[in-house]
């Protein structure tokens, strides 16, 4: 028996998702954005004026105007841990729940963290390009290298989830690890994570390499600039795999290439994608992927079901099982 409510549920999600619809088409008429782009802004606003439920992504700019036009929304649900792309201030006036996918890509993402600080330290996209270029000739005392992983201190800005994982997998390196947080933790976590907090400045000053895990927010915004890298270590190597916008690009562009810290590797970009013509493209120690921390074929069939799930709860009148607003 399906609800008459239910069945005439309108829902619509902006791209294709990773895993069945099935349960969701059972109680909504579903409309799915089947382009490899995003919709346009006015084609979201266009349709969130008629739907009940939204899925959408960190690519879809749910802001005030399009929270105010979508007069029947019951639900807006966001298949990302991250959503900074939505004004939870206006959807919390207008008692719109929004759902979010925390905990399922923890693991993925502090996998992903590793496999850029590792990559970075030992200059594998740079070997790589020098042995496709042909430029491969003979083994050199001197040819590539780079800082020891093992027995560095680790930098950690943001202890949540996904900072106490990145720290978890430090274990096999031998690394001391330093955080800075906005809470710190408890000392008996601190204690079997083998972990020591810092304020941010003893942070930059100490790690050999510094792991950006902290929310984007006001406070987060452009966080690494210029005093920032002047306070680094000039053999240091920068991760982010949380927010392009917590780095200033072009204050990250001059430390690169000025030398004032060795390298950096980023998932994550201010804007995004970067443009074709960033001057960070041109240089050689700096690693940049397109924002692919999740992105495992497990974690992100978990994150669109868990969006799912948040949907049609949303739907139902229900309290989302994993809800942003208070
Ligand atoms: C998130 O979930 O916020 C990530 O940035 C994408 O998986």
């Amino acid at each position: 028996f399906v609800p008459e409510i239910m069945s005439q549920a309108k829902v619509f999600v902006t791209r294709r998702l990773p895993t069945e619809l099935q349960q969701l088409q059972e109680i909504a008429d579903v409309e799915v954005w089947m382009e490899r782009q995003p919709p346009p802004y006015e084609v979201l606003l266009a349709k969130t004026k008629e739907i009940d439920g939204l899925l959408c992504l960190l690519t879809d700019q749910i802001d005030r105007q399009l929270i105010e036009a979508a007069t029947s929304i019951k639900v807006i649900s966001q298949m990302a841990v991250g959503y900074d792309n939505i004004d939870i201030l206006s959807a919390t006036a207008r008692r719109i729940p929004i759902g979010h996918t925390p905990g399922v890509l923890t693991d993925a993402t502090a996998d992903l963290t590793w496999a850029l600080l590792m990559a970075a330290a030992r200059r594998v996209v740079e070997a790589d390009r020098f042995t496709r270029g042909g430029e491969w000739r003979t083994w050199e005392p001197d040819l590539l290298l780079g800082p020891n992983v093992t027995g560095a201190t680790l930098g950690i800005v943001g202890f949540g989830r996904i900072g106490q994982a990145v720290a978890r997998r430090a274990k096999g390196f031998e690394t001391r690890i330093i955080y800075t947080s906005k809470h710190r933790c408890e000392p008996e976590l601190e204690e079997s994570l083998g972990v020591e907090f810092a304020s941010f400045e003893r942070l930059l000053q100490e790690s050999d390499f510094v792991t950006i895990h902290t929310p984007l927010t006001a406070d987060t915004h452009h966080l690494f600039s210029e005093p920032q890298f002047a306070l680094m270590k000039q053999s240091a190597i920068l991760i982010n795999t949380a927010r392009g916008t917590i780095v200033e690009p072009n204050a990250l562009y001059q430390a690169l290439s000025n030398g004032q810290i060795a390298g950096a590797a980023i998932d994550v970009t201010e804007p995004e994608p970067i443009p074709t013509d960033s001057p960070l493209l041109s240089l050689d120690n700096l690693i940049i992927t397109p924002h692919i921390g999740s992105a495992s074929r497990q974690t992100r069939k978990k994150m669109a079901d868990m969006a799912i799930e948040n949907l049609i709860a949303g739907l139902k009148g229900e309290r989302l099982p994993y809800c942003v607003n208070p």
